[in-house]
């Protein structure tokens, strides 16, 4: 990654874990389990690092709400001069409730409706990404009836093969359901630049996430540039943005993320010459080692010859585990040298929740504090209310100071919406 990332704002202290200067026991007190516990010095740390790494070419970086949404880490980001990118009418609505403004965003996604083409628009964002050209067509419809111009992005298909460590993260193959396949660009470009309420102002991509590899990203890169070449010659050239997404690789267990200097190297070589801005899309590099879920062990009991820890945190806190068989590091927050291997479980009533199967790792009983490390990305974002369980507290710490950006749910928040007495309409 580069000499110099902070790759953990958590070390041990004392003889037990610690997020910057806050030792995770006095969270644990005082907000309770399960917790998300985000350092924000990682969060600033890495963004600044992948900022300097693109210097030597215009760019900007747009987080991608989408890794992790909440609020305290958007006004860190905001401040040190992030955009963001958005794929929702309700992402767009947080970037906005962040302070964010519309030419700090990029409104994406495979499906969007009509009633968000026609929030981005009024929102005046910087770019929306499309993936068909029956979404040109919609857009310049809305485009037309709100007297605006839209500015688009296409988001092409580069059809490059990645390395990318589960099939459901990989999104820039042949035949996936994103973007514009690579064949098709020229004539979706024709049509976005020949409809009087559509400019063409970028090309994008995202080929998928936790990548290692930088050939893939350097390949689809050129076969942007390759494309722009010939929308130049078709004498397209309204172009001012090359967005090649986000994607790059976090190390869970001991994977080598990409060296971001060769990164950076290699792409102002293909970029420069276009003289086009980069546009960039990370959210796991920026937040996803930046948090730790806190959890209490409820339970220690053998079955079948398996040890299971149960603890108060499981699937519907931290879905990665049982939907992409991700690895997530455990540790005792407390020092033991005692292991075990074990089975931790979470409380949901489905075999399949888990955090780790056959584990060795700290030993643990009741009442123990486990962290579950590297939740920053896709774990808050992906939590569920299953089996009514309200989803857990989020604190930020910065330096020697902490604060809960998001309040655990309460069982009043899990019923709002629903009617005591619906009212039945007649057919
Ligand atoms: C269009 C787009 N951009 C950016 C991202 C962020 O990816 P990552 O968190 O791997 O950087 C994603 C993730 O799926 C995406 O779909």
């Amino acid at each position: 990654m580069g000499e110099g990332v902070l790759t953990s704002g958590f070390s041990r202290v004392d003889g037990a874990l610690a997020c910057e200067g806050v030792s995770l026991d006095r969270i644990a007190a005082e907000v309770g389990t399960p917790a998300y516990v985000y350092s924000t010095s990682v969060v600033r740390d890495r963004y600044q690092k992948l900022d300097a790494a693109l210097a030597p070419m215009p760019h900007r970086i747009h987080y991608t709400l989408k890794a992790n949404s909440n609020r305290g880490l958007l006004n860190v980001l905001r401040d040190l001069g992030a955009g963001v990118d958005v794929v929702s009418g309700g992402e767009l609505f947080r970037a906005m409730r962040a302070g964010f403004g519309g030419k700090d965003v990029i409104f994406g996604g495979v499906g969007k409706t009509e009633r968000e083409l026609r929030e981005a628009l009024e929102a005046q964002v910087l770019l929306i990404n499309v993936e068909s050209e029956a979404e040109i067509r919609l857009l310049d419809r809305v485009a037309g009836e709100l007297g605006v111009t839209a500015p688009i992005g296409i988001r092409v298909n580069p059809e490059v093969t990645v390395d990318s460590s589960h099939r459901y993260i990989k999104t820039g193959e042949k035949g996936a359901k994103f973007g514009v396949p690579f064949d098709e660009v020229l004539g979706a470009a024709r049509v976005a630049a020949e409809l009087p309420h559509t400019t063409l102002l970028g090309l994008d991509m995202h080929i998928g996430s936790q990548l290692f590899r930088l050939d893939p990203y350097l390949d689809g890169t050129e076969r942007l540039v390759e494309l722009l070449g010939k929308l130049k010659k078709d004498g397209i050239d309204t172009l001012e943005y090359l967005d090649i997404g986000g994607g790059l690789g976090v190390s869970y267990d001991d994977e080598q993320p990409p060296d971001l200097t060769r990164f950076a190297h290699a792409l102002t070589s293909r970029v420069q010459p276009t003289g086009l801005t980069l546009l960039m899309e990370p959210g796991r590099f920026i937040v996803g080692n930046a948090g730790v879920l806190l959890t209490r062990v409820l339970y220690r009991k053998r079955s079948g010859g398996r040890q299971f820890l149960i603890t108060d945190a499981g699937m519907t806190e931290l879905l990665r585990p049982s939907h992409y068989d991700a690895y997530h590091r455990i540790e005792a927050v407390h020092d033991t040298d005692k292991q075990m291997t074990a089975d931790v479980v979470g409380p949901v009533c489905e075999s399949g929740d888990f955090l780790a199967l056959d584990r060795e790792m700290d030993d643990a009983n009741a009442g123990d504090l486990l962290a579950v490390y590297d939740v920053g990305a896709y774990g808050y974002v992906m939590a569920s209310n299953y089996n009514t369980r309200p989803r857990g507290v989020e604190v930020l710490v910065d330096g020697d100071r902490f604060a809960v950006a998001t309040a655990r749910e309460r069982y009043e928040d899990l019923v709002h919406l629903e009617h005591e007495d619906p009212q039945w309409r007649d057919a």
